[in-house]
Order: C-alpha cells, then structure tokens, then sequence
C-alpha cells in the first residue's frame, strides 16, 4: 500500500470514528511512525510501506480512533516551541495557555529588582514554568502541584529542556505545598476550571484522557479561583502580580469573586480568538 492510499484509508476511518481533522491527523500519526517531517509524505505519495511500516501506523490510527489524544500516542506536544512529554497524569497543554505564558514571561523580564521570582500554581507537565525559566534565565522559578505523577512529568520537561536546575518543584495541596516564607513578584495559573457536571458532555480525548483533577473545578468551575482570591495575597511581594486563564465565558464571574476580596483586576485579555482569556490582578493594598 502506499502512503497516499493509507492516508485516504485511514482518514475516512478516522472521520466514520468522529475524529476532527482527520487527514491531518493520520498524516502526524504517518510522519511520526516513518520518522519523517509531515510534508515530506506530499513528496513520497507514492511510496510503497513496508508490512511493519503498515502494522505500526494501523495500531496509531486504530488508538486514535479510540479518541486517544494525538499527543498522547506521539508522546509529545510543543508548548511555545519548548518539547513537553505528555501522559494520562498531565494536561495537555493548549494552545490557548502558550499566550499566558507570553504575557508572564513579558512581566517577569520587566521585574526590578531583577532578578524576579515566579510560581506556576498548579503545573501539571510544567509547561508555563519551563517557559518562564527558558525566556526568563536569572528568574527564581518555581512550580507547584497537588499530583505527585503530574510533578513527576514536569521535572522530566524541565530535564528534557535543559532546565533541571532553573525550576523548584513543591508538592502539595495548593500554597499548602511551599516552604514558609517565600514570596514571589508573579504567580501565574491555569486552574483546573470546567464545571464539575459538564465534565461527561467533554469530547472523549479530554473527558477519558486529560486528569480529573486537571479538569474538575467544582460546581460552577471557580473553586480554584476562590482559593486563589482567599490565599494568594500572603504569596506575592509588594508589586506583585498575579496572572490568570480563565474558562469561556468565565471571566466577568472571576472579575467579581476576586473584587469581593479586595483584588484589582487590571486587564482581562481576549486569547486570539477574541474570547476574554487572561486576567492580570493585583491586591489592592497597592
Ligand atoms: C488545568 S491544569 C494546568 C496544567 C498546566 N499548568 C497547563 O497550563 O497546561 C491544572 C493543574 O492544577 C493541579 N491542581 C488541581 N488541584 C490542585 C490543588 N488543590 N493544589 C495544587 N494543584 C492542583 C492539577 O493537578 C493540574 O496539574
């Protein structure tokens, strides 16, 4: 068979399966079992597989149409270009959070005196704290999470982008987890924010896949926001910032839990599809 027959093979299969963007996803799952850059397959169209090239790319397409997450079947993701392995213990990182990220590392940069310190509440792979460590070299940079697996995996991420050494990880059930006395200029988070009956309405690649706890923040989503309203004032130094992801349509309720306590919202960014995304907050001690 050759590679433009499985292609078209595989991607009817996966659209029957309910897969969205099913050629391009049969052709990552192609590249990645060939070992070849995607657009190399257009120039090897007709290209004969071998039976072992054809057993290994049948068995990806057939997980993929079990909706297993493309990133988890590669193993990988790309988070603002830094390599992140990925697993059924952390979220996948999403495109969305790669502008929350920008926007911290633009902050932490601009801390004087520098060098600023920043805590990734909440880190899952460690994909914000890599970035800030990466983009941000003498920053203190450390990361929190109450998954012992999930911290696993970004120690891992950390060591896979030669940044073993740039980012302190801490376990433990939100600030609960830090050693006493430190404080830090930004705190950045994206919390775990769906609400918890809308969970089973997810697509299967996020419902059976990403980690509840990653998921699940209580009856209407803001619980997590709350102990971030209720507890981080103690954590951020004087002109200290706090930047948040917020849900679809999540932000005006997020805007007025943190108001009620004493918490100026800044801004509240739009992600590049015009949906309100980033909030940019500080207590209003300052
Ligand atoms: C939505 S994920 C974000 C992961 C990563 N920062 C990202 O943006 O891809 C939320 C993370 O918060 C962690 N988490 C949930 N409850 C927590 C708690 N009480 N204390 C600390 N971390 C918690 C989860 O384990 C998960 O890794």
């Amino acid at each position: 068979m050759t590679v433009l027959e499985v292609i078209q093979r595989s991607t009817g299969f996966l659209a029957r399966k309910g897969v969205e963007s099913p050629r391009l996803q049969v052709e990552l799952l192609l590249a990645h079992s060939l070992g070849v850059p995607r657009l190399k397959l257009y120039l090897d169209f007709e290209r004969q597989l071998t039976g072992a090239n054809l057993e290994t790319v049948r068995e990806l397409v057939r997980r993929r149409g079990n909706r297993e997450p493309l990133q988890h079947i590669i193993g990988f993701t790309s988070f603002c270009g830094f390599e992140i392995k990925v697993n059924r213990h952390v979220l996948v990182p999403r495109p969305e959070t790669e502008m929350l990220a920008e926007r911290a590392w633009q902050h932490l940069a601009a801390v004087n005196p520098s060098p600023g310190a920043a805590l990734d509440f909440g880190t899952g792979s460690g994909c914000l704290a890599i970035a800030l460590a990466a983009q941000c070299p003498g920053a203190h940079v450390h990361a929190a999470d109450i998954s012992e697996e999930a911290l696993r995996f970004a120690r891992e991420n950390a060591a896979l982008n030669n940044l073993a050494d740039k980012v302190q990880f801490h376990s433990g059930d939100g600030f609960a987890a830090l050693p006493p006395g430190l404080s830090f200029d930004l705190i950045v988070s994206n919390p775990p924010y769906i609400p918890s009956t809308e969970i089973e309405a997810l697509p299967p690649e996020v419902r059976d896949h990403d980690p509840r706890l990653a998921l699940d923040g209580g009856a209407d989503g803001l619980d997590f926001y709350r102990r971030l309203a209720a507890g981080a004032e103690n954590h951020l130094r004087p002109a200290g910032r706090m930047m948040l992801e917020s849900g679809d349509g999540q932000s005006e309720q997020i805007r007025q839990i943190f108001v009620q306590h004493n918490w100026v919202v800044e801004t509240v960014e739009a992600d590049y599809t015009g949906r309100p995304r980033i909030l940019t907050l500080r207590p209003e001690r300052m």
